[in-house]
C-alpha cells in the first residue's frame, strides 16, 4: 500500500541520532565529479535520492558502490555528460551536476527540469551565472545543451540567494581560470560544507557562510575522503514530534549552530531546548503557545523547517501567522492538515492556525519529502489512526523514519 500507518503517542523519550544531511550529500557527489579517482564519502543517508543520484552519476560510466553510510564514487577520465529526463524528473537537484560537467569536460546535456509539488522552479540563476564564467547554452527537444571552453573566473551577481545556484557556481568556478566572486550568495551549512570539500579537493574557496563567496580556479582537483554534516531537517522533524506528543530525547548529532532561528521560535513556544556535547537536547513540560514565523534564506528560518512548525503550532494554544517568503506554493500539505482536524486557513503566502487540543487521526496523502513526514508526526498528535499514502514522498529523505520514531516510543509503520 506504500503507506505510514501511525498511531496517538502520549509521550516520547530516549534518544535518535540524526543521519547525514540529504540536501548536502547530494552536492557533495556532484562534486565528486570534478576529480577523476575514488571520491569516499561517509555519513551519506541511505534514502531514495540517494540512489537516484547515484544511478545519474553510473548513467554517465562512473563507478558508485555503497558500503553501510559510505559510498564510493569513482570518476573515471571520460565520461558521458548527459543527465537524462527519467531521472531529472524524478529529483531536481540532478542539476546541479551542470556545473561540475561544464567546468570538467566542456559539455552538458540536462534534461530541464519540470515543475513539482512546490510549483514552477526556474534555474535561470545556474544559468546565467555560468554564462558569466563563459558557458553557452541551447535548448532543445526538453533538454539544456551546455558547450564551454576553459571557464574564465567573473563576478556574478545573484538576484536571490540560490542555494542550488550558489553551489553549482562554486563548483564550476573552482576548476576555471582566475578568481570568481558570487555576490548574494546562499550562507546555508550544506554550502559551508561544500566549500570544505571543495578545498580538501584542492579547490580555492573563501567566505562560504558569508554573502560574499570567492573562488581562486585551479587547474586539476583530485579525489578526497569526506564526511556529510548531520541534517537540520531530519533533527527539526523529531524537534516537531516532541513538541506534539511531549517528554524529552537527545537529538544525537543534531548541530545547534546550524538551527539556531529554529531553536529560538521552538523555544518562544515554550519548548526547553539544551544544548549537549552530543547534540540538542529537548523537552516539553508545558503546553506549547503559537508564534509567528516567516520564511527566509539562513540565517533566516528555512523553509523546510515550516510543514513541522505548521503541525506543532496547529495544537499549540492560540493564533499563528505563517508566512512563506521562498516557495510560493508551499502551503498544499495544509488541505490534509484540515482533514485532520487542524483549523489552518492559508491564502498566498500566508496561513493563520488556530490552536486545536489534538489532531483527528485520518487518511491522508504525502506531496512532498517533508509535508510528508510533518503528517506522520501530526499523526502521532492524533486520536485514533492516521494513514499517511505516497509514502515513497517520504523515503525519498529520511533513513528509517518509523524505526527511529518507534525507537522513541511512537508507534509508527511502514506499510
Ligand atoms: C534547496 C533545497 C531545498 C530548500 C531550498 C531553500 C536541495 C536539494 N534543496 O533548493 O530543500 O527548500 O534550497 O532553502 O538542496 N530560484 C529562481 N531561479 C533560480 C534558482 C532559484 O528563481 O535559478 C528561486 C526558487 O524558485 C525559489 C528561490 O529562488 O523561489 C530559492 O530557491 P533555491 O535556494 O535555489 O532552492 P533549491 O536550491 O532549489
Amino acid at each position: 500500500m506504500n503507506k505510514f500507518v501511525v498511531y496517538q503517542s502520549d509521550s516520547l523519550s530516549g534518544e535518535v541520532t540524526i543521519g547525514g544531511a540529504k540536501n548536502s550529500a547530494l552536492k557533495l557527489m556532484a562534486a565528486a565529479l570534478l576529480a577523476e579517482g575514488v571520491t569516499i564519502l561517509h555519513n551519506v543517508p541511505d534514502i531514495t535520492d540517494v540512489t537516484i543520484m547515484s544511478e545519474l552519476l553510473m548513467a554517465m560510466g562512473v563507478g558508485v558502490a555503497r558500503f553501510g553510510n559510505r559510498v564510493e564514487i569513482d570518476v573515471p577520465a571520460e565520461i558521458n555528460p548527459e543527465a537524462p529526463y527519467e531521472l531529472v524528473s524524478r529529483m531536481r537537484a540532478s542539476i546541479s551536476v551542470l556545473g561540475p560537467l561544464i567546468a570538467r569536460f566542456g559539455i552538458a546535456t540536462v534534461a530541464i527540469p519540470g515543475g513539482d509539488d512546490f510549483g514552477s522552479r526556474p534555474i535561470d540563476m545556474h544559468l546565467t551565472g555560468l554564462e558569466r564564467l563563459g558557458a553557452k547554452f541551447s535548448y532543445e527537444h526538453g533538454n539544456i545543451y551546455g558547450k564551454a571552453g576553459k571557464l574564465r573566473g567573473a563576478e556574478v551577481l545573484l538576484e536571490f540567494p540560490s542555494v542550488g545556484a550558489t553551489e553549482n557556481l562554486m563548483m564550476a568556478a573552482s576548476l576555471s581560470v582566475g578568481n570568481t566572486v558570487i555576490d548574494n550568495a546562499a550562507r546555508e551549512p550544506e554550502i559551508s560544507d561544500l566549500s570544505d570539500l571543495l578545498n580538501l579537493m584542492g579547490a580555492k574557496v573563501s567566505g562560504a557562510g558569508t554573502s560574499r563567496i570567492t573562488i581562486e580556479g585551479v587547474e586539476q582537483m583530485v579525489p578526497v575522503e569526506f564526511t556529510v554534516i548531520p541534517d537540520r531537517v531530519e533533527a527539526a522533524t523529531f524537534m516537531s514530534a516532541i513538541a506534539v506528543c511531549g517528554g524529552k530525547a537527545l537529538l544525537r548529532n543534531a548541530r545547534p549552530e546550524h538551527m539556531r532561528m529554529l531553536i529560538r521560535k521552538m523555544e518562544e513556544m515554550g519548548m526547553e531546548i539544551t544544548l549537549d556535547p552530543a547534540g540538542i537536547v529537548i523537552e516539553r513540560n508545558t503546553t506549547t503557545k503559537g508564534v509567528h514565523v516567516s520564511t527566509l534564506p539562513y540565517p533566516g528560518l528555512a523553509t523546510d523547517y515550516k510543514p513541522f512548525l505548521v503541525v506543532a503550532l496547529a495544537v499549540s494554544e492560540g493564533l499563528s501567522m505563517v508566512t512563506e517568503n521562498i516557495f510560493a506554493g508551499r502551503f498544499r500539505y495544509i488541505d490534509e492538515l484540515v482533514r485532520m482536524g487542524a483549523d489552518i486557513r492559508a491564502e498566498g503566502r500566508h496561513a493563520v492556525v488556530t490552536g486545536v487540543s489534538c489532531f483527528s487521526g485520518a487518511k491522508v496523502r504525502a506531496h512532498d519529502i517533508r509535508a510528508g513526514a510533518a503528517l506522520v508526526v501530526a499523526g502521532m498528535g492524533a486520536d485514533g489512526v492516521t494513514e499517511v499514502y505516497e509514502a515513497e514522498h517520504i523515503d525519498r529523505g529520511y533513513e528509517n523514519l518509523a524505526g527511529k520514531l518507534t525507537a522513541m516510543g511512537a508507534q509508527v509503520e511502514r506499510a
